[in-house]
């Protein structure tokens, strides 16, 4: 069997998800299926830093309606860790559109629409580094294994 890759993500309880009652259920959902929150606080983002986060989707038709929706409420962000946490999270989260979504994924059980799907989950370890930085510092990170290779470039 090929050993499994220790990896942190990313993943964030959307203002729809916190305003849905959904914490708990997300967070349950992850450490059920070995992915370890080591880091979690509730925020309010505001539309600039909204709009920092998802940069990556600027210019797109959906942006501005996401980054104000995102900005309309408080929400939960965590760092996960886990083995292959990246893919499993988004495993466990399932497909951007909660139509398309597998059965029993979070977004199909839960998510409204494209843009409400009440969960986030970075798509690979770039973006993963990006994201935890933007929103943790490492004394407000709890690791259960020793640093990972990228915290030595990543970290500001
Ligand atoms: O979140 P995920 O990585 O699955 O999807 P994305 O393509 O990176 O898009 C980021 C977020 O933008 C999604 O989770 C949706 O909330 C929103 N979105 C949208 O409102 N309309 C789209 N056509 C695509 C994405
Ligand atoms: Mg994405």
């Amino acid at each position: 069997v090929e050993e499994e890759i220790m990896e942190r993500t990313l993943s964030i309880v959307k203002p729809d998800g916190v305003a849905k009652n959904l914490i708990g259920e997300v967070i349950k959902r992850f450490e059920d299926n070995g992915v370890k929150v080591i880091g979690m606080k509730m925020i309010s983002m505001n539309k600039k830093e909204a709009e920092g986060f998802y940069a990556v989707h600027q210019g797109k038709s959906f942006f501005e309606s996401l980054t104000t929706f995102m900005a309309s409420g408080p929400s939960v962000v965590m760092v996960l860790e886990g083995e292959d946490a990246i893919s499993k999270t988004r495993e466990l989260m399932g497909a951007t559109d909660p139509k398309q979504a597998k059965e029993g994924t979070l977004r199909r059980q839960f998510g409204t629409s494209i843009e409400r799907n009440i969960v986030h989950g970075s798509d690979g370890p770039d973006t993963a580094a990006f994201e935890i930085w933007y929103f943790f510092n490492a004394l407000e990170i709890f690791p259960t294994v020793s640093p990972l290779p990228f915290e030595t470039v990543s970290q500001p």
